[in-house]
């Protein structure tokens, strides 16, 4: 393939995301682990798949950074993920240390990849990347609204009874407890969901939404979920790696926009070969500036949070 991303972290999110990439075929996929042979197991045994699968991605797998140089994207999952009773913020502490020293190794040695970061607890985990980095704004982008919004999409279609094909829908702020989910900017076939459906039920699939990662986080009991927020991750891949200028909700490094400063917060950006290429702003009613703005707050009590192990 003559694109190559490096997905950081072979365990659930990571190895999924390295399947879905080599499957979709959009490029070879370096995968990188802490653990002695783990990235070369999964590696090899994915690239077993591949005459099954038809696709001729090239997966490695290593120990070593020196696999993921010149890459086109860096995806980050490396990390620990939550338990039963944790929130992503008790994950603060061990993986703002993770992501340092990983993003320092990749960043030297990909110096004009787009980062993805997907680690908990993710606007904290995006500040890491970004300083540590040094990248330009446009190439730090955290993975966070895909998913929270294909929650979303899950649960209208399930109470309509319709396609998720046939759903959009719309999600700002932290990937927190804190997120905003946006009703009249979600859709069924272009009809938003205040015309179908009344306010309580809404509300019921707004909360659902927000809570959607723990609800996981309570079944599986050993870890959290990985299926989506792999999908998540490689949806943004593939419209940076093919240029598609895709709008998705994504948590960009704010500068003003929004009213706010200095900030990664999920908003709708442009997703082209030069990462974010644009952040999409609407205006917001009273209401839902108010949440935004409280999740602007958890986002920053985080940040100084971060300040304070540094
Ligand atoms: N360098 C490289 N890999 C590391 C490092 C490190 N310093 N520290 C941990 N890892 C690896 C682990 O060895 C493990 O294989 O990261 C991987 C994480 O995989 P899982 O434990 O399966 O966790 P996962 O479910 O994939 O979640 C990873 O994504 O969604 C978020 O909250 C989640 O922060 C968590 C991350």
């Amino acid at each position: 393939m003559d694109k190559k991303v490096t997905v950081v972290g072979a365990g659930n999110v990571g190895a999924t995301a390295a399947q879905r990439l080599a499957e979709k075929e959009l490029c070879d996929v370096a995968l990188i682990d802490i653990i002695e042979g783990f990235p070369q197991g999964k590696a090899l045994d994915l690239s077993e798949a591949a005459p099954i699968e038809k696709h001729d991605a090239r997966l490695t797998g290593s120990n070593d950074y020196e696999a993921s140089a010149n890459s086109d994207i860096v995806i980050i999952t490396a990390g620990i993920p939550r338990k039963p009773g944790m929130s992503r913020d008790d994950l603060l502490n061990i993986n703002a240390g993770i992501m340092n020293s990983v993003t320092k190794e990749v960043a030297k040695r990909s110096p004009e990849a787009v980062i993805i970061v997907v680690s908990n607890p993710l606007d904290a985990m995006c500040h890491v990347a970004y300083e540590t980095s040094g990248f330009p704004k446009n190439r730090v982008i955290g993975m966070a609204g895909v998913l929270d919004s294909a929650r979303f999409r899950s649960f209208i279609a399930m109470e309509l009874n319709v396609s998720v094909e046939n759903t959009t829908a719309f999600v700002l702020g932290g990937h927190g407890d804190t997120m905003v989910p946006l009703p009249r900017y979600s859709t069924v076939a272009g009809i938003p969901i205040t015309e179908l459906l009344p306010k309580e039920r809404i509300d019921a699939l707004v909360e659902r939404t927000a809570n959607g990662g723990a609800e996981i986080v309570g079944l599986l009991k050993t870890g959290s979920a990985f299926y989506a927020p792999a999908s998540a991750a490689v949806e943004m891949a593939e419209s940076i790696l093919k240029d598609k200028k895709k709008i998705l909700p994504c948590a960009a490094y704010l500068e003003g926009e929004y009213g706010l400063n200095e900030l990664f917060i999920g908003v709708p950006v442009k997703l082209g070969a030069n990462g974010v290429e644009e952040i999409i702003e609407i205006t917001l009613t009273s209401e839902e500036k108010a949440a935004l703005e409280k999740s602007a707050d958890a986002v920053r009590e985080l940040k100084e949070a971060l300040k304070k192990l540094a």
